[in-house]
C-alpha cells in the first residue's frame, strides 16, 4: 500500500462533484483492481451498485456483515443477487456467535447496549476485513440523514485507513427507486411492505407514511448510525 499523504494527495487532485456514479465505479475498478470490495446490506442501493458494476463489466467483489440476526428476506435477496450476476458475496462473521455473545454479554445485548453490538457484530469485523483491502464501496447518500449530509463521494476514511466510495452520494431516494425499477434489479420485498431501512432483526421495524425513513432504525435509541459511517 502507497504512502498515505500519497493517496490524499491524489484524491484532493479530483473533482469528484463532477463525475457521475458509473465514473467513480470505473475509477475505482482501474484503480484498486480486485483490491476495491462492495459493502453490502443488500439495501436499494446496494443492489443498484452491484448492478452498476456489472453493467460496466466489472465482477464486484461483494461482502456482508453476517450479523446472524438479518431477515430470512435478506438472505434469500442475496442468493438471488448471487444468481442473476454470477457473484460469490463474502459472508464477513463476528468472531462471538450470537450464543458466545449471550453468555459474555448477556441475552438480547441489542435491547440494552445497541453500541456494543454493533461493535461486536459489525465494526469489529468490518476492521478485520478491510486491513486487508485498498478501498470500499459503499450505498451511502446524502438526503439519508443530517450524518450523512456532508459525504463526499470518494475519500480517505481515517476511520479504517483505506480509501472509500460512495459513488451515488448525490442521488436522493427517488433516483435510486428509478434506477432500480429502469433495470429491474431484483430487491428485498420488505421494501414494499414499509421498511424503507432494513438492517437486523431486532433493531429494524416499518415506518409510517410520511415518518423519518430511518426511524425505523434502532427505534427507542438515540442511535442512529451502526458506527460504520461514523455517528
Ligand atoms: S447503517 O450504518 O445504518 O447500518 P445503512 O443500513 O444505512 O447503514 O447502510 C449504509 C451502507 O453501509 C450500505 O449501503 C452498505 O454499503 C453498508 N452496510 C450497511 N450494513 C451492512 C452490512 N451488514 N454488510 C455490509 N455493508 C453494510
Ligand atoms: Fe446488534 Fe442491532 Fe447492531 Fe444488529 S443493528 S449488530 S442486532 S445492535
Amino acid at each position: 500500500m502507497e504512502r498515505v499523504e500519497d493517496i490524499r494527495t491524489e484524491l484532493g487532485s479530483r473533482d469528484w462533484e463532477a463525475m457521475t456514479a458509473h465514473e467513480a465505479i470505473v475509477w475505482g475498478h482501474e484503480r484498486f483492481g480486485g483490491q476495491m470490495v462492495f459493502a453490502s446490506s443488500f439495501s436499494l442501493e446496494d443492489v443498484a451498485l452491484i448492478d452498476m458494476a456489472c453493467a460496466a463489466g466489472i465482477k464486484p467483489r461483494v461482502f456482508y456483515l453476517d450479523t446472524g440476526v438479518l431477515f430470512p428476506e435478506t438472505y434469500e435477496l442475496i442468493g438471488r443477487i448471487a444468481e442473476r450476476y454470477g457473484i460469490a458475496p463474502e459472508r464477513v462473521l463476528p468472531q462471538l456467535t450470537l450464543d458466545e455473545q449471550a453468555q459474555v454479554h448477556g441475552e438480547k445485548l441489542w435491547l440494552r447496549e445497541p453500541d456494543r453490538c454493533c461493535g461486536i457484530r459489525k465494526v469489529q469485523p468490518l476492521r478485520r476485513y478491510l486491513a486487508g483491502q485498498d478501498a470500499w464501496v459503499t450505498g451511502i447518500h446524502r438526503d439519508q440523514s443530517p450524518t450523512r449530509a456532508g459525504a463526499p463521494r470518494v475519500t480517505y476514511d481515517e476511520g479504517f485507513s483505506l480509501v472509500k466510495l460512495n459513488p451515488i452520494v448525490d442521488w436522493t431516494t427517488e433516483d435510486v427507486h428509478s434506477y432500480i425499477a429502469e433495470r429491474g434489479v431484483p430487491y428485498n420485498p420488505m421494501h414494499d411492505q414499509g421498511y424503507p431501512s432494513i438492517g437486523c432483526m431486532p433493531c429494524t421495524r416499518a415506518v409510517r407514511p410520511g415518518e423519518d425513513p430511518r426511524s425505523g432504525r434502532w427505534a427507542g435509541f438515540q442511535k442512529t448510525e451502526c458506527g460504520l459511517h461514523g455517528r
